[in-house]
C-alpha cells in the first residue's frame, strides 16, 4: 500500500515508500514517548496483599515467594507503612489463623488474626484502604472454600450452606473496620448473601469487590504454600471457573454486579488478559486484576537466576494488565512497583 504525500512518486525507491507516515517520530526522545502514552501506571491503582499471621509468632518468609512475609498481628503496621509510604493506598488481608475446623470457625471469629489485624491498622493508618478477602479456605482443615457435605457418594462444596459463613464472615471484617470486603469463595449468590447481612446492620457503606471471573488456575501454587490453604483432597474445578471459558466470566460479572459487587475481578491476570479487556469493553464498573502467586513466582526464579531483568519486566507485565482495561491491579509488587515508579 502507498502511503506517501501525493507529490512523490511510487518507486522513489525505499526512501520514499511509506515517508509520509512515519510512526518513529514520535518515539524519537523520551519526551515526545511520554506525551502520547496512551497508558500510565500510577501507584494509586496498586493494591498489596499481605499475610498475616498470629501476634508473638516472628515474620515468616514465604519460600515459594521470595521477598513476601507472613506477618504476625502485631506488626502488620510494618507491611502496611511500606506501602503507603511508597504510594500504594490499599492493602488486601490474607488470615492464617492458630488453628482450623472443618466449618472454618476462626473466618469469623471477632478475635480472630484479619479482624484483630484490621483494628491495628485502622487505628494507626486511618487513611489507609483495607480490604480483606472473604472465604474460608484458610480456616478449614480440609483445605476447601467452604463447608463440604456429601451427594451421590461424593464430597462436595454445599454452595448455600457456606452463604452464611461467608456473610459472617464479611460482617466480622466490617465491624473490624474493614473498607472493601472481597469474597474468593467462588459461591453462587456470595455477594447477594453479604451484601444483605452488611446491610442489615448498618453497613451499606462497605464496599464488596467481587473475585467474579476467579479460574481454577494452576496460578495459585505459592499462594497456597503461603496460606497453607491446599485442598486435603481434590481441587476447586467445581466451584471456580473453567480456565477456557471467557463469556461465562462475562456472565458471572454480570451476576455479581445484579448481587451489588462494586468492584469486579479477573484471576489471574497475565493468563486472562483476554477476558479483562472483553470486560472493560461491556462494563463501566471498576475492573481489578488481581496478578497472582505464581505469576510473581515465575518472575522472582527467572530473576534469581539472571535470566530477566525483574523491574522492567514487572512493570511491563502491570502495564498489560491496565492496557487490558485494568483500573485496580492487586500485585505482591505493588510497595516496590510503586517505589520504581515514583523513581521514574
Ligand atoms: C482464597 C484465595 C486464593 C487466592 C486468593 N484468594 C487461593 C485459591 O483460590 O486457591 C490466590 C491468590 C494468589 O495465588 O496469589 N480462596
Amino acid at each position: 500500500v502507498w502511503t506517501g504525500s501525493p507529490g512523490s512518486r511510487p518507486g522513489d525507491g525505499a526512501r520514499a515508500r511509506g515517508a509520509a507516515v512515519r510512526p518513529r517520530r514520535l518515539r524519537r526522545t523520551a519526551a515526545l514517548r511520554s506525551m502520547v502514552r496512551e497508558v500510565r501506571l500510577s501507584p494509586e491503582q496498586l493494591i498489596q496483599p499481605c499475610f498475616v499471621h498470629p501476634a508473638g509468632i516472628p515474620p515468616e518468609p514465604v519460600e515459594s515467594m521470595p521477598g513476601v512475609m507472613r506477618w504476625p498481628v502485631d506488626r502488620v503496621e510494618q507491611a502496611a507503612s511500606e506501602a503507603l509510604e511508597a504510594g500504594v493506598q490499599a492493602v488486601l488481608l490474607f488470615g492464617i489463623p492458630a488453628s482450623k475446623d472443618p466449618r472454618g470457625s476462626g473466618a469469623d471469629d471477632p478475635e480472630g488474626v484479619v479482624q484483630q489485624a484490621v483494628r491495628r491498622l485502622k487505628q494507626r493508618l486511618p487513611e489507609l484502604v483495607v480490604i480483606t478477602d472473604v472465604c474460608l479456605c484458610e480456616y478449614t482443615e480440609h483445605g476447601h472454600c467452604g463447608i463440604l457435605r456429601e451427594r451421590r457418594g461424593q464430597v462436595e462444596v454445599d454452595n448455600d450452606a457456606t452463604l452464611p459463613r461467608l456473610a459472617a464472615t464479611a460482617l466480622s471484617h466490617a465491624r473490624a473496620g474493614a473498607d472493601v470486603v472481597a469474597p474468593s469463595a467462588m459461591m453462587d449468590g456470595q455477594v447477594a448473601a453479604i451484601r444483605e447481612a452488611l446491610d442489615a446492620e448498618g453497613y451499606e457503606d462497605v464496599a464488596i469487590m467481587g473475585y467474579s471471573a476467579k479460574f481454577a488456575s494452576a496460578f495459585y501454587g505459592p499462594f497456597r504454600e503461603a496460606a497453607g490453604s491446599a485442598p486435603a483432597f481434590g481441587d476447586r474445578r467445581a466451584y471456580q471457573m473453567d480456565p477456557p471459558n471467557a463469556r461465562e466470566a462475562l456472565r458471572e460479572v454480570d451476576l455479581d454486579l445484579a448481587q451489588g459487587a462494586d468492584i469486579v475481578m479477573v484471576k489471574p491476570a497475565l493468563a486472562y488478559l483476554d477476558v479483562l479487556r472483553q470486560l472493560r469493553d461491556r462494563t463501566t464498573v471498576p475492573l481489578a486484576a488481581y496478578n497472582v502467586s505464581g505469576e510473581y513466582a515465575m518472575v522472582e526464579a527467572a530473576a534469581a537466576r539472571g535470566w530477566i531483568d525483574r523491574r522492567p519486566i514487572v512493570l511491563e507485565m502491570l502495564t498489560s494488565m491496565a492496557r487490558a482495561g485494568a483500573d485496580l491491579i492487586i500485585t505482591y509488587y505493588a510497595s516496590q512497583a510503586a517505589r520504581w515508579l515514583r523513581e521514574g
